[in-house]
């Protein structure tokens, strides 16, 4: 079936993840954290997703933005940080997140080919509506999907299933596009078209299932979807 409906991952995906801590370390009396902004980064990731699937395996779900202060925490402490003006910053910056550049136009040109368009994320409504307010790209998306509305977090297949309850669409009439390999793995299982968006050219995560495309970035994306 042709694509009618393309779906995207948040955080990592449109949202740069890495920001937050970045411009940070950038700013004025956040000298500590220059040396080992990288490392924060990288272990406030790991920790936020690890924290979802535990919570999600354990049925003891919380919010996304709880898990993201939970991570942060952890990865303040490895890095022998403790400010809690610092933390009070760093979560700021994570609710106002910057897109990626190609992004506005990569989806203001699917919403001209006439595609249906929605963000599906693990995100709570509130910080996923400071994130598409900061990047300005609310007029591109006919939705963004919660997995408030369920409960529980991805990979769940009740997640994936909210793309169909809300556009009535067949799962390969949807273009699920994510940048975490193991997103875009279990995407592919419940039947999407998939793209992994693979940024930093990290290895194929090892699952039964794998991504239709691997793609460095989202600017082919709507060629990829197949409409002139
Ligand atoms: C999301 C996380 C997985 O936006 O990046 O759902």
């Amino acid at each position: 079936m042709p694509i009618t409906t393309c779906v995207f991952d948040a955080y990592g995906t449109l949202f740069d993840v890495t920001a937050a801590a970045r411009e940070a370390a950038a700013e004025p009396g956040n000298a500590a954290l220059a040396g080992c902004w990288q490392k924060l980064a990288a272990d406030w990731r790991t920790k936020q997703l690890q924290y979802t699937w535990l919570r999600a395996v354990a049925g003891a779900h919380t919010d996304f933005w709880q898990v993201t202060q939970d991570g942060l925490d952890w990865a303040m402490e490895a890095s022998g940080l403790s400010d809690p003006d610092l933390r009070e910053r760093l979560l700021a910056l994570y609710f106002q997140l910057s897109a990626y550049p190609e992004v506005p136009l990569m989806l203001a040109t699917l919403k001209q080919r006439g595609y249906a368009t929605a963000i599906l994320s693990n995100g709570e409504p509130g910080m996923l509506a400071g994130a598409v307010d900061s990047a300005g790209i609310g007029e591109f998306l006919d939705d963004v999907l919660s997995v408030e509305s369920v409960g529980v977090f991805k990979p769940h297949r009740s997640v994936y299933d909210l793309v169909g309850q809300r556009f009535g669409t067949t799962p390969d009439q949807v273009l699920f596009v994510s940048s975490n390999g193991w997103d875009a793995c279990h995407g592919a299982g419940y039947g999407f078209t998939t793209v992994w968006v693979n940024r930093a050219g990290e290895p194929m995560d090892c699952l039964p299932w794998r991504p239709g495309t691997v793609l460095s970035d989202l600017t082919t994306i709507p060629e990829l979807a197949g409409r002139p």
